[in-house]
């Protein structure tokens, strides 16, 4: 069944400190007053193993922002999905748009990158969308679908049904700048269409499909109030445990 899903993105910010404390909060705050979805914190990678300790990870999965596209070996600096894996998080976020823009992240890596994910049972959480030149030449459907196709669309519809989509328009990441609910809804429509046409009604219903850029306690509700928007990554707001509840009470 569709999961609704709140995933905060800390990306490159907090000491290891610090998030344990925003960690614990988030955690208490989930404890305490409940959540009617999916809550996941997205941390740096120096940071997964004592935050998994912070949180109940029943309540509260933890994600690696990013993993290797390799098994093992000598490959200086990067985090394996295994060792991701091995530190009790659930989640792996896969393909944000900072990873493909600055880190050189194409789909055919971003492919081997969600294999490896699936076969250490870790969960992706893919992120696709366009950015403003795209938006403005009307080819976002184009752009979302090869980004879909190229990395994942190789899948079972077994393992297609295990990875959760983020649509986050690169216009609205971090500027303040938010997709109206009417333009989230009539692309995530479309993805799930997508979807359906290769895997079937079935798989494309189950599927979660996230929102993400600039959502905050203030928009949360009407964006997550359309029927194919399943939920948001939240990078900003993620990073204090009011206004990341204020999202995940959206629901
Ligand atoms: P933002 O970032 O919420 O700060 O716009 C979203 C993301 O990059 O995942």
């Amino acid at each position: 069944m569709r999961q609704n899903i709140v995933a905060g993105n800390w990306k490159m910010n907090m000491t290891l400190q610090e998030g344990v404390e925003l960690a614990t909060e988030v955690n208490n705050i989930v404890a305490s007053k409940g959540a009617n979805c999916g809550v996941v914190l997205g941390v740096p990678a120096t940071h997964i193993t004592e935050v998994v300790k912070a949180v109940d990870t029943a309540k509260v999965s933890v994600a690696a922002q990013n993993c290797a596209d390799k098994v093992s070996g000598a490959y200086t600096g990067e985090i394996s999905a295994s060792m991701v894996k091995s530190t009790g998080a659930g989640h792996v976020i896969l393909g944000h748009s900072e990873r493909r823009e600055y880190y050189g992240e194409t789909n055919a890596i971003l492919k081997e990158k969600t294999d490896l994910t699936l076969a250490n049972g870790l969960t992706p959480i893919f992120c696709i969308g366009e950015v403003l030149e795209e938006r403005e030449a009307n080819k976002q459907n184009e752009v979302v679908k090869t980004q879909i196709e190229e990395a994942l669309f190789h899948l079972s519809a077994e393992d297609f049904g295990k990875i959760v989509l983020a649509y986050e328009p690169v216009w609205a990441i971090g500027t303040g700048k938010v997709a109206t609910p009417e333009q989230a809804q009539e692309i995530h429509a479309y993805i799930r269409s997508v979807v359906a046409d290769k895997y079937g009604a079935e798989v494309a219903d189950n599927c979660s499909i996230l929102y993400g850029g600039s959502c905050k306690p203030g928009n949360a509700k009407e964006l997550f109030a359309n029927p194919d928007v399943d939920g948001g990554l939240i990078g900003g707001a993620s990073l204090k445990a009011e206004d990341f509840h204020g999202i995940i009470s959206a629901f």
